[in-house]
C-alpha cells in the first residue's frame, strides 16, 4: 500500500511529478520543484470502488445550529481581527516577514489568555526556552501561566498534546521548523509543512483547542511552503509592516469565523506591541500641512475607516524612461491613473519621474483611494497644495469619470470626527435627492462635501487656485493648460 516513493514536488502549489521540470504546469512558477522522498498518499486499491466505506448520513440545511463559543483574548485589537474572540477547535495560521512581530504577539496573547484563565501552550521550535523566557521578561508576562516547551518532532508535539490535562489555545511557532520522522524531506519542504501541519489540525480538532501555526513568507511575500496549508486552515492572519516604522497590521485574508479585511492596529515599543485604538490619528500624525502633493484619504480596512495621508512626487525626469515608484499601493493602478490623467485630462507627465507613498506603512488595497492619488498627484504637479483639512475618496474609471465607494457615510463621520472640515467624494452619492441637487452640500457634522464627477473637476481646482506661470519649460504643458470639457463646470 503506501510506499516510499520519489516524487518532484513544486514549492510554491505543492503539485506533484514524477519528473524533474523546470516550470509547474500547475502554478506557472519557475525553479519551484524540487525532488522529496515521501509516501505515495494514493487511496489503496478498492476503496474508490466504495467497498468497506462506512455510509455517511446526509441531513438538510434547515436544521438546529450550535451558536459556537468565543473566547477572548482582551486584547482588543486581536479579538477583532479573529472577528469576535477565539473558537475552539480552530486552526490559525499567522504570516509575515521575519521579526516583523509575530512571536511577539503571540506570546502577548498567550498570556493575556493564560491571565484569563485559559491553559495555554507555547511551542518554539525557532527558539530557545531562554530566549522565550526574556522576550517574557521584556513583555512583563513572566507571571503568566503559559507551559512553554522547545520541540520540533510533530510526533513529539502531537504525542504530549494528546495526553494530559486539556488545551485551550496552542502555538506552533513555526510550522517550518516541524518535521514529521516518517518523512525523509528536510523540515520546511512541502510534504514536510503538510505533513505536520495535518496532524496537528487534526489533534486541535479532536481535542478542541485552538491552534496557532506560524508560517513564514517568501521573499515575493506569500506564505512559505504549499498554498494547500492556507486551505487548510481557518484562518490565515498576515502580520503587515514595515519594520522602519513603529506600526504593525494584523489582516484577516481567510476567516471562516467572522469578515475577512479586518485589520488591527498595533505600535511597537521597547516593551511590545501596543493597541492602537484610533489609527487615524496616528496615521496622520506626522503630516505637515500645506505641502503640495500630500493628500488625505477616508479609506476603509474592514469594518472600519481609516484616514492615511497619501503623498506624491512628480519631479521632471532626466532620464529617457521616467522612474515610476509606489510604496503601499498597487504600482499597476498608479499606472493607470496617469494613463487617465493624461489622456483624459491632457496633463502631461511623460517626462515626469513619479513617486508615490502611502505614509505610515500603510498598504493600500481599495481601489477607492484613486481620487487621492489623482488629487496628490496633480497637487505635485502644479505646486499647489492639497486643503489641509480636505479629505478626498473616490474610484476612477477609465474614461476619468468618478465612481461611487462603498461606506460614504462612515467615512465622512470618521474624517468629521477627526477635525476636516471638506470632502471631495464621488459626484454621484454627493446628491442628496434632487437631481443635480447645488453642492457643495454640509453633512450634519459641518463637513463640506463636493461631489466630483470627473478628475478634470479636480485638475480644474488645481488649474484655477494658482496657475503656476513662472514654471519650469518642462512642466509648461502641466496642468494650467489642461483641455477643459466644454460642459464640466463646477464651483466650490
Ligand atoms: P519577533 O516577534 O521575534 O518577530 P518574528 O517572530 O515575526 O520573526 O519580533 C522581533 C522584533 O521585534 C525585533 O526586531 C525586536 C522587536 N521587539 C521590540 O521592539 N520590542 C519588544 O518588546 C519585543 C519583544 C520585540
Ligand atoms: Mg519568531
Amino acid at each position: 500500500m503506501a510506499k516510499a516513493t520519489k516524487t518532484f514536488v513544486c514549492q510554491n502549489c505543492g503539485a506533484a511529478y514524477t519528473r524533474w521540470q523546470g516550470r509547474c504546469d500547475s502554478c506557472g512558477e519557475w525553479n519551484t520543484i524540487i525532488e522529496e522522498v515521501g509516501k505515495s498518499e494514493a487511496l489503496p486499491k478498492g476503496v474508490s470502488g466504495g467497498k468497506g466505506g462506512r455510509k455517511i448520513e446526509f441531513v438538510d440545511l434547515k436544521g438546529a445550529v450550535s451558536q459556537v463559543p468565543r473566547r477572548l483574548t482582551g486584547i482588543g485589537e486581536l479579538d477583532r481581527v479573529f472577528g469576535g474572540g477565539l473558537v475552539a477547535g480552530s486552526a490559525i495560521l499567522v504570516g509575515g516577514d521575519p521579526g516583523i512581530g509575530k512571536s511577539t504577539v503571540l506570546l502577548q496573547a498567550m498570556g493575556a489568555l493564560a491571565k484569563r484563565g485559559a491553559a495555554c501552550v507555547y511551542i518554539t521550535g525557532e527558539e530557545s526556552v531562554d530566549q522565550v523566557r526574556l522576550r517574557a521578561g521584556r513583555l512583563d508576562l513572566r507571571d503568566a501561566p503559559v507551559q512553554l516547551a522547545a520541540a520540533t518532532n510533530v510526533r513529539d508535539v502531537v504525542a504530549s498534546l494528546d495526553a494530559g490535562p486539556i488545551r485551550d489555545v496552542v502555538v506552533i511557532d513555526s510550522i517550518q521548523t516541524m518535521y514529521a520522522d516518517t518523512i525523509d524531506s528536510a523540515p520546511g519542504t512541502v510534504t514536510q509543512v503538510r505533513t505536520a501541519a495535518h496532524e496537528l489540525i487534526r489533534i486541535a480538532k479532536h481535542r478542541g483547542f485552538t491552534l496557532f501555526l506560524v508560517g513564514h513568507v517568501t521573499k515575493e511575500g506569500t506564505l512559505a511552503g504549499p498554498r494547500v496549508l492556507e486551505h487548510m486552515v481557518d484562518t490565515v492572519l498576515y502580520f503587515e509592516g514595515d519594520r522602519g516604522h513603529q506600526f504593525r497590521i494584523l489582516r484577516a485574508v481567510k476567516n471562516r469565523f467572522g469578515a475577512t479585511d479586518e485589520i488591527g492596529v498595533f505600535a511597537m515599543t521597547d516593551t511590545g506591541l501596543s493597541e492602537v485604538a484610533n489609527p487615524s490619528a496616528l496615521f496622520l500624525a506626522e503630516r505637515r500641512g500645506n505641502v503640495s502633493g500630500s493628500c488625505v484619504f477616508a479609506g476603509l480596512e474592514g469594518s472600519r475607516p481609516v484616514l492615511v495621508e497619501i503623498q506624491a512626487l512628480v519631479a521632471p525626469s532626466v532620464l529617457g524612461t521616467p522612474r515610476r515608484a509606489a510604496v503601499g499601493w498597487d504600482s499597476g493602478r498608479l499606472n493607470m491613473i496617469i494613463a487617465v490623467l493624461e489622456t483624459r485630462c491632457g496633463l502631461a507627465l511623460g517626462g515626469h519621474d513619479i513617486y508615490l507613498n502611502v505614509a505610515g506603512g500603510l498598504r493600500i488595497n481599495e481601489p477607492a483611494a484613486d481620487l487621492a492619488v489623482a488629487t496628490a498627484l496633480v497637487s505635485s504637479l502644479s505646486g499647489e497644495p492639497v486643503p489641509a483639512d480636505a479629505v478626498v475618496f473616490g474610484e476612477i474609471g477609465l474614461s476619468g469619470e468618478v465612481r461611487a465607494v462603498a461606506q460614504r457615510d462612515l467615512r465622512l463621520k470618521e474624517a468629521a470626527k477627526l477635525g476636516f472640515r471638506r470632502a471631495w467624494v464621488p459626484r454621484q452619492s454627493a446628491k442628496n435627492g434632487a437631481k443635480g441637487a447645488p453642492e457643495p452640500a454640509t453633512t450634519k457634522d459641518g463637513l463640506s462635501v463636493r461631489g466630483i464627477g470627473h478628475v478634470q473637476d479636480v485638475v480644474m481646482q488645481f488649474a484655477e487656485a494658482k496657475p503656476r506661470a513662472k514654471a519650469a519649460p518642462a512642466q509648461a504643458p502641466g496642468v494650467g493648460r489642461a483641455a477643459r470639457p466644454a460642459s464640466d463646470e463646477t464651483g466650490d
